[in-house]
């Protein structure tokens, strides 16, 4: 046996085993890839999943039809070295009518149900059940209103399982592209028109979400969460955001971060308060509660709050919030203060 054939057999060997491992160790993880379009968890990802997997048949049958029949002649009619010259021939209008009404064929069953899905995508759902709301885009953050509900938010999006969302969707500045792979594709979002996007969760669960289009330095860090909930907790956030802007306990070190937060000049573009969108820094209304900080960036535990406010240049270099000379100490009084939110 040649050599570097047996050199490359056992290479081909390795991988196979490490292919076998990293399916392994994968798989035994919950739900190892959550940005996953191949997990579609709610009807308009199962549709895209469904013209996906149509397009994969009609793909993989091609291939092996057309490769299993080159194989097949390559070894059928190999030449042997005192073959006499073959027959020299020139056009078949048979076989050339085969080959071109098949792949014309293979094409419609891909094209009418691709076409169909991309109407059906922008079909706006309608109706009392239908939940809406306006996803706005910043440079590099989301910004969430729910107009039936009086509310904003930023970069959670509380949503009921069961019941359809419908998005529309704007950019305060730049293109950027809104994108749950679980829940729905991705769509664009400009600032002189707007654009849709619908979905209905299936089942309870955080789904991670990204911007998808270059949108400056920080796009890689525009991330978000939609939560879908059981409808009665999903009651339960509505209820407690409806209340933010009311009165909080006091403690010294919350007073203390709440003079900060006007001193430091926080207030001149965060609201605390769900009801009252200010539309220039993220409405910090329920902040002590939620998943993430700065837009899916870090996990919102009180020294990633403490850091970001005190350096948010340095956490996410070129953002709008500017370093506004926050000690520790004072960092750490506004976080108990935002706890509280
Ligand atoms: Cu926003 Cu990329």
């Amino acid at each position: 046996m040649d050599h570097r054939f047996k050199r490359w057999r056992s290479f081909a060997g390795a991988l196979l085993l490490l292919t076998l491992l990293v399916v392994v160790v994968v798989s035994a993880q919950s739900d190892p890839f959550p940005q996953s379009t191949l997990r579609p968890k709610g009807d308009f990802a199962l549709m895209v999943d469904k013209l996906f997997r149509t397009t994969l048949f009609w793909a993989t049958l091609v291939f092996v039809l057309v490769e299993g029949a080159l194989v097949f002649v390559i070894f059928k009619f190999r030449g042997k070295p005192d073959d006499p010259e073959p027959k020299q021939v020139h056009g078949n209008t048979m076989v050339e009518v085969i080959w071109t009404a098949i792949p014309a064929l293979v094409l419609a069953m891909i094209a009418v149900p691709t076409v169909r899905t991309i109407f059906r995508t922008y079909e706006i759902p309608k109706g009392d059940g239908v939940l809406r709301v306006e996803v706005i885009g910043h440079q590099w953050w989301w910004e969430f209103r729910y107009p039936e509900l009086g509310l904003t938010t930023a970069n959670e999006l509380h949503v009921p399982v069961g019941r359809t969302v419908a998005l529309k969707m704007v950019t305060q500045d730049v293109l950027h592209s809104f994108w749950i792979p679980q829940l729905a594709a991705k769509r664009d979002i400009f600032n002189n028109r707007s654009t849709t996007l619908w979905f209905k969760a299936a089942e309870a669960g955080d789904y991670p979400g990204q911007c998808a289009e270059f949108c400056g330095l920080e796009h890689g860090r525009m991330a978000f969460q939609v939560i879908a909930q059981a409808s009665d907790d999903f009651d339960l956030y509505v209820g407690r955001m409806q209340a933010t802007g009311g009165p909080v306990a006091a403690t010294a070190v919350a007073d203390t971060g709440a003079q900060l937060f006007m001193m430091k000049g926080c207030i001149g573009c965060h609201s605390l308060d769900a009801t009252k969108p200010m539309g220039i820094g993220p409405n910090l209304a329920g902040i002590g509660r939620r998943r993430y900080i700065a837009a899916g960036w870090l996990e919102d535990t009180d020294a990633n709050l403490a850091k970001w406010i005190q350096h948010p240049q340095g956490v996410k270099p070129g953002v709008m919030m500017p370093e506004l000379g926050v000690t520790e100490a004072e960092a750490l009084a506004l976080v108990a203060f935002l706890r509280q939110h």
